[in-house]
């Protein structure tokens, strides 16, 4: 208790400072992070280090004197490598100009939303969502306005008028995310070329992240690299339309912990886009925009092989949860998470610790993902296939003792 008079830390920071909420996901992992033999599936990587030939890069720059200030706006072969990797991916013209180098996919989501909103403007976003996108929001004074997503045993749907509908004069953008963490959903092209229409109509912009674009698993269509690609919005986009991509290296190459990615947007917000970089990180160290680099040219076969991955998981995920027989869950289409509940349990708020304290197993819970998640709890699946056995096994019994 604090005495009158008396002056805490807390009481002296903003009321964004004080009021952003704690991460769900991270409340699970700091309560479970040191516990021998716990198998982790509560944040969204793979178990897997990233390779030799992308540190390799990243040591040799740094042997090479790699350590000074560089371009805000990413080293011009970064940028040019990113626009081949976008051409090569979707088969769309592009323009390196268009690229932007960010401090992770975190970073290029807090650099569009001062881009794009004022404090006091809306942000629209489909909910369950990754916490992290309506935190910053707030974290920016920008109000992130949730419209709840459908959830059936054939899969998580999204009713695009529901998002028109919640449109006002303060909306600046709508924000998508497909394949979408952690519901696995994928929005169809149809639902994208009608969203484009009515975001060009009332000038709002669109910022999507795709940086799930290559996990997907029943998807006939194909990109243009020749395997399976979710839709996208790259395939529909004029160069100064009103989208704003949000990408990054963390999903396909490993690369987590490195904190790099990028924004694709119009050439014409290029040094706005630069100003905020400056003002916020000062531009990413140049001997990782190299190893990046060396990503894009040599890390396809790597990048397969941790789609493959989460693909098995994916299945093994699905058949445990099955078997329990207590489990409501849709397959997911895309990302590598499954979201799902258990018969008996409508609040799972704090049944993460207690999986980690009972089960040995780290899960994320549906509430972390917003009110829209309350009841679900969310298993990342691109991992080691033996662990994820291991987890279901452990999870269907400790279900099998409730
Ligand atoms: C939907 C979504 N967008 C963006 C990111 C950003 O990833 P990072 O900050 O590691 O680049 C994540 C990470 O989990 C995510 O799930």
């Amino acid at each position: 208790m604090t005495g009158q008079g008396e002056q805490t830390a807390h009481a002296g920071l903003s009321v964004r400072g004080a009021g952003t909420p704690e991460s769900g996901i991270v409340e699970v992992m700091n309560y479970g992070f040191d516990r021998q033999g716990l198998i982790p599936l509560w944040a969204g990587e793979g178990d897997i280090p990233t390779p030799d030939f992308i540190c390799d890069a990243a040591s040799r720059a740094l042997a090479e004197g790699q350590t000074f200030y560089t371009y805000q706006r990413g080293i011009p072969p970064l940028r040019q490598a990113l626009c081949e990797y976008s051409k090569w991916l979707y088969g769309t013209p592009n323009q390196a100009e268009r690229f932007y180098v960010t401090g992770s996919g975190m970073h290029a989501i807090q650099t569009v939303i001062t881009l794009c909103a004022d404090p006091g403007d809306e942000m629209i976003y489909h909910a369950p969502a990754w916490p992290n996108l309506p935190a910053a929001c707030s974290v920016a004074g920008v109000v992130p306005v949730p419209v709840a997503m459908d959830f059936s045993p054939e899969g998580w749907s999204l009713d695009l008028q529901r998002v028109f509908d919640a449109v006002t004069e303060h909306t600046r953008a709508i924000c998508i995310n497909s394949p979408s963490n952690p519901t696995g959903w994928v929005m169809p092209q149809a639902d994208m070329v009608e969203l484009l229409a009515f975001c060009r109509e009332r000038g709002l912009w669109i910022v999507a992240d795709e940086v799930y674009g290559r996990f997907v698993y029943d998807q006939k269509t194909l990109g243009a690299h020749g395997r399976p690609l979710a839709p996208s919005l790259h395939h529909l986009v004029e160069p100064e339309d009103r989208v704003l991509f949000v990408n990054t290296f963390s999903k396909n190459w490993a690369m987590t912990g490195w904190r790099i990615g990028w924004i694709e947007g119009p050439e014409s917000i290029g040094l706005e886009t630069e100003n905020i970089i400056q003002y916020s990180i000062s531009g990413v160290a140049s001997f990782m925009q190299t190893a990046a680099i060396t990503a894009l040219h040599e890390g396809d076969e790597f990048a397969e092989g941790v789609i493959a991955d989460a693909r098995a998981g994916r299945q093994i995920v699905s058949e445990g949860l099955a078997q329990s027989g207590r489990c409501r869950f849709a397959e997911p289409e895309g990302a590598f998470y499954s979201f799902f509940a258990i018969d008996g349990f409508k609040d799972t708020d704090k049944l993460g610790l207690r999986l980690v304290d009972e089960a040995g197993i780290g899960i994320a819970p549906g509430s972390a993902f917003g009110v829209e998640g309350k009841g679900f709890l969310r298993i990342c699946f691109v991992r080691r296939r033996d662990g994820l056995r291991e987890a279901m096994d452990r999870l269907n019994r400790w279900i099998a003792a409730q």
